[in-house]
């Protein structure tokens, strides 16, 4: 839990804390998942562990399977950043590309599973992924002296993660590790919006999206599985549900790193972004504690780097040319 000094002051928020969820084994949320479901399928003596991926479980459940020892497949649709792809091969994993959505890509995983008796983290051992997730709600309250924030915001992609985070607050609410009401609010790009997009209609159906278009590849999935629930936690907690623009995201990337010292993907800045909107929408007080999740790590997507970097210059090694590094400085 890192306490924001800059962005905060910048956003003219009391107490922000940035959770740094990319510095785990694969740089992403995702290893707490991977690592309660892969030692799951070993117990259960399943004959082999994959997922369906939008990019970073991909990496997480290869490489908790080549410490297990289990062939390991991994299903992904097209667009997936290409350092992701190799990341998850550098285990050993089996990529399928599937030639089409997220969707697509979980329903063929599914099938895989029924068939060949697979584990498949996020589909039929899913409960045990979610198990993985919730550990960091206990990790933010743990890191607080065991004390809850005011407010929690969650990147979503099916909504698991933020489901998973309640879970873990309820259940250390139940033992009386914790007390108080904690707001959980979610944030999806504006390319692929489906539970927001329910949220602002208040309505309880979630329209699958077909048409996908957003920076934020790993939280690109059209149809979530479990946006009905995320829905559901939110308007429980008095949370609220904002979407952002791929402009809006880049900007949080930026701040993050320029502010903070901290480099994150786009799926994981979509929190940032989207807390600057409710700010902004008057849904956030400014004297609220807010936690925003930080899940993956800019390093999985170096491209969006040139979004926003100033050019770097090449000089001669002479003292010559010294001026010249602060000429651009200047006008940098
Ligand atoms: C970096 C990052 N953050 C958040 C999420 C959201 O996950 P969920 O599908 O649980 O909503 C994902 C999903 O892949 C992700 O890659």
């Amino acid at each position: 839990m890192i306490p924001s000094t800059r962005l905060s002051k910048k956003l003219g928020l009391r107490k922000l804390y940035l959770k740094e969820d990319f510095t785990n084994p694969t740089h992403s949320f995702k290893d707490r998942a991977a690592s309660v479901a892969v030692s799951k399928a070993l117990e259960f003596r399943l004959n082999a562990v994959g997922c369906a991926s939008t990019g970073n479980l991909a990496a997480a459940v290869s490489a908790r399977a080549s410490r297990a020892g289990l062939p390991c497949y991994i299903f992904v649709p097209k667009g997936v950043e290409k350092e992701k792809l190799s990341h998850a091969l550098s285990y050993g994993a089996r990529l399928i590309i599937v030639d089409g959505t997220y969707d697509e890509a979980n329903w063929m995983a599914a099938r895989f599973a029924e068939e060949y008796n697979v584990g498949i983290v996020n589909v039929n051992i899913r409960p045990y992924y979610v198990e993985g997730s919730k550990t960091l709600a206990y990790e933010i309250c743990e890191q607080l002296g065991w004390r809850t924030p005011d407010h929690i915001i969650i990147p979503m992609a099916s909504g698991a993660l933020l489901n998973a985070i309640d879970k873990g607050l309820r259940e250390l609410k139940t033992i009386g590790l914790i007390e108080g009401e904690v707001r959980v609010s979610g944030v999806q790009p504006e390319g692929c919006c489906p539970i927001v997009s329910a949220y602002k209609e208040n309505t309880e159906y979630i329209k699958p999206v077909r048409e996908i278009n957003t920076i934020a590849v790993s939280l690109a999935i059209g149809n979530p599985g479990d946006g009905v629930y995320a829905l559901r936690t939110i308007r429980r907690t008095k949370g609220v549900a904002v979407a952002v623009s791929d402009r809006e995201i880049l900007e949080a990337v930026k701040e993050l790193a320029q502010l903070e010292g901290l480099f994150v993907e786009p799926g994981a800045a979509v929190t940032v972004a989207g807390l600057k909107k409710m700010i902004e929408e008057g849904s956030v007080d400014r004297d609220e504690e807010v936690v925003c999740l930080l899940t993956g790590s800019g390093v999985k997507t170096p491209s969006i780097i040139q979004e926003y970097t100033i050019n770097p210059i090449t000089v001669k090694p002479s003292t010559i040319e010294l001026s010249k590094i602060l000429e651009v400085r200047k006008t940098g």
